[in-house]
């Protein structure tokens, strides 16, 4: 069907939706990220491939077929350069080599193009904001003020006997630290060994650039991008006026989304884009509202491709009222841009725990994968999540002796814990002695124990992820939202122009509810239930009940109007 009758049949289907926020299907060449299954490996955590403890890249190369089989389009590989890991490898001391914890350039080689033969991209965590101070270029510039790379750091004298200003680092405490050697003190908004890099001096720019070049030429199909809302400062540097009204603690003006960055950001995209294959940016940009997440994509598109969806991903209360409302505007005020849907990450408490009731926790983690993965737009998952993995209690990590695998404890080593492959010792993660426990959890939550359950959460994951694959509505679709007549009941409809389409109804409560659902195409009936748990009928009309904390997803089939 040529393209304009396809589009105006979109348009009468809804037109009798009468819809007021709809996103625009993918276009027939939409890069291949358009509408991907990103999978997050912190690979300290997923393989131990040589018996250390620790993850490693060939531990990574070892998985792929179980990643394939699961329907990952790409991996998103946290850093795995050298680093003193004082915040566990964000803190970069060579951002062109791999960490022998983690293996050798040739393991990087081999890794990619095993993944590439099976259809699978890697991107590279880039550390952009900071290095570590074990940096040659830190410990060039810290070594004298006239030395050349003194201006690839922010150094400034101090004031009134303190640090030049009185900024709280993201972290703790101040984001100044003094250097006795040249009496002056260096910037960084997280810790003292993470020393932000100066992004207004030209040799530091061009050298990061080149790091960027160097990870494409040698197989990185992107990056996910760290910390980008902080990359430049104001440099009257101004005292924090505290409380810092109407800013989050993580967003002070002063120190975060400044102008400047937009300019770092578009020459970073010129770079991608100036290598084929379509080679994406992720960024970790964490902004406080729909506008400023649609700024990150760049006035003109031309900056991050893909910006996580942080207004969504750091939501941790089922609201149906409040996930609807964040959706219709993730596909309304994007400016035709792809959304990205998350909930866990390195970062993040795992979302099996932070929405889990402690009685129906994997119902409700079939829950939260139907929103990340039914929607139009990029998926993210973390490792183990398409298991039901949760956090590791804090009392059992407590109890963990630190040592040299390990030597620091971090609130967030709760979500960082090896991937679960087998009920057996060590999870199936490693041989030797895991660098941090493995969960409790793993007798029931495991890829061999859940890869033979029809019910689990592994397949719930799989079936998701074929049917976004395979099914035109969830493939193409364009988001239509619906009324469900019922707070407690997110409904939506997924619609392509040649008239296919499919029903999404989630229950976020315990209870049973009932939906009255509105904005559906004039004549569009439910044919047969693609996925529902708990098991569910076909829902009858536009009048239906719907489980405690259930989930249904229908085919429709549309008439359209005349
Ligand atoms: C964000 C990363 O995801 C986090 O793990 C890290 O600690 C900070 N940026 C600093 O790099």
């Amino acid at each position: 069907m040529p393209r304009p009758i396809k589009l105006m049949l979109l348009a009468a289907l809804l037109l009798g939706a009468g819809t007021a926020a709809v996103a625009r299907a993918p276009a027939a060449k939409a890069p291949w990220w358009t509408h991907a299954v990103i999978y997050e490996i912190y690979p300290r955590s997923f393989q131990d491939s040589n018996g250390d403890g620790i993850g490693d890249l060939n531990g990574v190369t070892q998985r792929l077929d179980y990643l394939q089989k699961l329907g990952v389009d790409a991996i998103w590989l946290t850093p795995f350069f050298p680093s003193p890991n004082a915040d566990f490898g964000y803190d970069v001391s060579d951002y062109t080599a791999v960490a022998p914890e983690y293996g050798t350039m040739a393991d990087w080689d081999a890794l990619v193009r095993a993944a590439n033969q099976r259809g699978i991209r890697i991107l590279v965590d880039f550390v952009l904001n900071h290095s570590s101070d074990q940096h040659p270029w830190f410990k060039e510039s810290r070594s004298s003020r006239v030395n050349p790379k003194r201006d690839w750091y922010v150094w400034r004298d101090g004031k009134d006997g303190g640090p030049p200003t009185h900024w709280p680092s993201i972290f703790s405490g101040t984001t100044w630290t003094y250097d006795a050697k040249t009496d002056q003190y260096y910037y960084h908004i997280f810790l003292p060994q993470q020393p932000d890099v100066n992004w207004a001096n030209p040799g530091l720019r061009a050298a990061m650039m080149d790091v960027a070049r160097f990870w494409l030429k040698r197989g990185a199909s992107g990056f996910r991008l760290d910390a980008t809302p902080y990359l430049f400062e104001d440099t009257a540097f101004p005292e924090d006026p505290t409380p810092q009204a109407g800013a989050p603690s993580w967003l002070k003006p002063y120190n975060s989304e400044r102008p400047e960055g937009h300019g770092v950001l578009r020459e970073l995209r010129g770079v991608l884009d100036s290598f084929p294959g379509n080679p994406v940016l992720l960024g970790e940009s964490a902004t406080a509202g729909i506008d400023g997440l649609r700024a990150v994509y760049g006035a003109n598109n031309d900056e991050i491709n893909l910006p996580m969806n942080f207004l969504i991903g750091n939501m941790t209360r089922l609201d149906a009222t409040a996930f609807k409302a964040r959706s219709d505007e993730a596909h309304s005020r994007l400016g035709g841009n792809t959304p990205v849907f998350f909930f866990s990450s390195h970062d993040h408490s795992r979302q099996w725990s932070s929405f889990g009731d402690g009685a129906n926790n994997d119902q409700i983690a079939k829950l939260t994968a139907t929103l990340t993965l039914a929607q139009p737009g990029t998926a993210l998952l973390y490792y183990g999540e398409e298991l039901g993995m949760g956090d590791m209690p804090t009392d059992r990590l407590k109890a963990f002796p630190l040592g040299p695998k390990r030597p620091t404890a971090d609130e967030r080593d709760k979500e960082r814990t090896p991937m679960q492959w087998t009920a057996a010792a060590n999870a199936g993660f490693s041989t030797g002695a895991p660098w941090l426990p493995v969960s409790p959890q793993t007798g029931t939550h495991n890829v061999a124990a859940e890869q033979v359950d029809p019910a689990s959460v592994y397949n719930w994951y799989a079936r998701l992820m074929q049917l976004r694959r395979d099914t035109p509505a969830l493939r193409d679709g364009a988001y239509v939202p619906l009324d469900s007549g019922n707070d407690n009941v997110f409904a939506f409809a997924r619609l392509t122009p040649e008239g296919q389409g499919a029903l999404v109804v989630i229950n976020m409560s315990a209870t049973i509810q009932a939906v009255a659902l509105h904005g559906l195409p004039a004549g569009a009936k439910t044919r047969r239930v693609l996925a529902a748990s708990p098991v569910a009928a076909v829902p009858a009309g536009t009048n239906f009940s719907v489980a405690p904390y259930g989930v249904v997803i229908a085919d429709l089939a549309l008439t359209p109007r005349r």
